[in-house]
């Protein structure tokens, strides 16, 4: 035995605290704040970081290796191209991975993040994106999983659970209600407690609770006027208080604000203190030490953090080093499986899907199709070997590109299709792009809607240009099939004319495959969707977008000392669905819908209350003539209905042809109770209540009553 943590038997708090009453004051110090490990003008790369978002230096004396943290939910990113020519699986969006309503895909996709990670030497994966969508025109919704606490939060909660199996800390973000990028840094979250317990951080605690991350990353927004780095409500009370979290907080980076504030706040670790006015986690906070403003113990306690998380699951025992074994192929045929998973079939009149393999011409148009799927942009953007890459934006300082991954649909359909000839147009050139689709059999054209961090989409209208092109397409060729890779909800003015549609989101190193195993029935698509589409921006809570630039000159301004506030409060917790069913006003298509190859039926729905649970079981069954996934949904509300029906639970079934299953499902009490502020606890009101089994939040299929006792609990 080498070091004194190796002792037998030891837990990894204990581990810890050995370690810790052994590290320098310098040593510790050294692990709270952290330049970005990206050359960023004349300053080069750290001695030792690999090259990602951040490097904290190892500790050989004691056996703790360094911290390479690298970016983030979808895959092993490389910002700034900081990796040149380094390869990495791109996962689909989080979008598709909630679509798919399969907490064991995220599970199973989040190991592969954390396999990769692990082999390119990282141990912490700023990953577990978790904010509510409660603005659709959101610029990093694609990072982010659904409008839905529940379901954000189990799907969230097995991601992170997947990436830590592998020895890799992984972090969840950006903690708390940060709704939007555009002026993300000035933005304060307007919210009160009771809705913010019952929406955004009911995702985050379910999150929690299932996938135990070591780090909490707050976001760059403030929470009701506090800096989220800095929001003692959000770090002490609620994080770690009453959810008791053993792990460390970092900032975002350049998101830190103060040291001795922050230090008491709850913060434990400045990250991309280069972005920052100053280094507040170096001299400032040695000085708040010294003066006593911070005591000893808080900074033993930031450390401690650390190092328990990294213990927890085993980036100690187990230290990533560079240049692991990765299988690609298997990890491309997991990205494929999920995007297979997750496309949602919005539309399919006359049953015009599947295609006929076969055909004598087909006609591809758009969404550089030829060359790939289109990725999100910003830190969580994956660029594997052969990616394409456009100018995109400028952030942080560093170029982020418009990327699409080498999954090229064009010849997955080529590959699909057995057709005699698939002709491809860019589409810039509508006229050509017309002419050759008067001969095609059928049109498949691509509808690509880029969005980015630090940039929120302006409304939730695709390009004109291309509404005009599929609108001109649609005229030419009765068989025009529109597959829409979006980043979020957007509208569909020529929704009418065209007989198909796909949502594929942006569908990773596998997508061109799933599409076109989609589109010519190998695939039977299963998902549903995880945000509602609204049918116009007038539907939602917020019509008009903040947008600081032009906010600020506005009479009335909500800005307030170069803050711009938004209120939340106007839906409060009904966020999405819950927001169309208070106001009563119908969507385009609305939260959990999807469409299938097959049929399904529900039968059989029983409720029991049984202790403290209440339990639903429900029969369902393939009538169609093909295997199939359907995803019940089960809500519900008050027979007062005193709430709107909330999601309260949800099950991914495989069904082959014929068969039937009966699920028991449980409901999650959190949703059932409303938050107390005054008395700081969940709240059941006692009554009747309606359970609605449901294909979608506007579909309710079967309906049964239950009487659930009254009941408060806590922490
Ligand atoms: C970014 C993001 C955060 C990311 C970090 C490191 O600005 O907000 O999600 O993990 O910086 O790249």
């Amino acid at each position: 035995m080498k070091y004194s943590w190796q002792h037998e038997g030891l837990t990894a708090d204990q581990k810890a605290e050995i370690v810790l009453n052994e590290m320098t004051e310098e040593e510790k110090f050294s692990w709270l704040s952290a330049p970005m490990a990206i050359p960023m003008g004349d300053e080069p790369l750290p001695e030792g970081a690999i090259g990602s978002a951040a490097y904290y230096p190892a500790i050989p004396r004691l056996g703790i290796p360094a911290m390479q943290q690298s970016d983030a939910s979808l895959g092993v990113s490389a910002l700034g191209n900081v990796r040149p020519g380094d390869n990495a699986t791109a996962l689909a969006s989080s979008l598709l991975l909630a679509s798919t309503f399969n907490p064991q895909m995220a599970q199973l996709t989040g190991e592969l993040v954390g396999r990769e990670a692990f082999a390119k030497g990282f141990n912490v994966q700023l990953a577990g994106g978790a904010n509510l969508i409660r603005e659709p025109r959101g610029g990093r919704n694609f990072e982010y999983l659904s409008e839905d606490p529940l379901l954000t939060g189990v799907m969230a909660g097995h991601s992170v659970r997947g990436i830590q199996s592998q020895h890799v800390v992984s972090t969840i973000k950006h903690f708390a209600v940060n709704a939007q990028e555009t002026g993300r840094v000035v933005v304060s979250s307007d919210l009160d407690e009771a809705a913010m317990r019952e929406s955004d951080l009911l995702a985050f605690e379910i999150a929690n609770e299932i996938g135990q991350p070591g780090a909490v990353m707050p976001g760059y927004n403030l929470i009701n006027g506090e800096w989220a780095s800095e929001n003692d409500f959000l770090l002490n009370k609620v994080l770690k208080g009453d959810w008791q979290y053993p792990g460390w907080v970092m900032s975002d980076w350049g998101a830190t604000h103060s040291a001795a504030k922050a230090a008491l706040a709850g913060l434990d670790v400045q990250s991309g203190s280069n972005l920052d006015s100053q280094v507040w986690f170096d001299q400032p906070l040695r000085k708040a030490v010294a003066r006593g403003e911070v005591s000893q113990g808080r900074i033993d306690e930031m450390v401690r953090r650390i190092l328990r998380s990294l213990f927890a699951v085993g980036a100690v025992e187990h230290p990533a080093t560079p240049f692991g074994p990765i299988d690609y192929m298997a990890h491309r045929l997991t990205a494929q499986r999920e995007a297979e998973q997750g496309i949602v079939l919005l539309k399919n009149e006359n049953h015009s899907l599947p295609l006929k393999k076969g055909a004598k011409k087909l006609l591809v148009v758009g969404g550089h199709a030829d060359h790939g799927v289109l990725a999100g942009g910003g830190s969580s953007a994956v660029t594997p070997v052969g990616s394409l890459r456009l100018p995109g934006i400028n952030f942080m300082g560093i170029e982020t590109e418009k990327v699409f991954q080498p999954s090229s649909p064009l010849w997955a359909i080529r590959a699909e299709s057995n057709a005699a000839e698939v002709l491809f147009a860019h589409g810039n050139d509508v006229a050509e792009a017309v002419r050759l689709a008067r001969e095609a059999d059928a049109v498949i054209v691509f509808a690509d809607e880029w969005r980015s961090e630090a940039l929120d989409a302006q409304g939730l209208e695709l390009d004109a240009e291309k509404n005009h092109l599929i609108s001109r397409l649609a005229a030419e060729n009765l068989l025009t099939v529109v597959v829409l890779e979006t980043g979020g909800p957007v509208t569909l003015p020529w929704l009418d004319n065209v007989p198909a549609v796909l949502e594929a989101w942006y569908p990773g190193s596998g997508g061109g495959e799933a599409i076109a195993g989609v589109l010519f029935g190998r695939v039977n698509p299963s998902g549903k969707l995880p945000v509602t589409f609204p049918a116009s921006e007038q539907q939602l809570p917020h019509p008009e977008q903040v947008d600081p630039a032009t906010t600020t000159s506005l009479p009335g301004s909500p800005v307030k000392g170069g803050i711009i506030h938004v209120d939340y409060n106007v839906e409060g917790s009904d966020v999405g669905y819950r927001w169309h069913a208070r106001t009563g006003q119908a969507p385009l298509f609305p939260f959990g819908f999807g469409l299938s190859y097959t049929e399904f039926t529900y039968n059989d729905l029983q409720v029991r209350a049984d202790g403290e649970s209440v339990y639903v079981t429900l029969t369902v069954q393939n009538i169609g003539d093909r295997a199939g996934a359907e995803i019940p949904q089960i809500y519900l509300h008050p027979a007062s209905k005193s709430y709107v029906p909330r999601l309260a639970a949800f099950e991914r079934v495989d069904l082959q042809a014929g068969e039937s299953k009966t699920l028991t499902l449980r409901l999650e009490p959190r949703v059932i109770a409303n938050w107390d502020s005054d008395e700081g606890l969940w709240r059941i009101e006692g009554g009747n209540y309606v359970v609605i089994a449901a294909k979608n939040a506007c579909a309710p299929i079967l309906q049964a009553n239950i009487a659930i006792k009254p009941r408060r609990f806590g922490y």
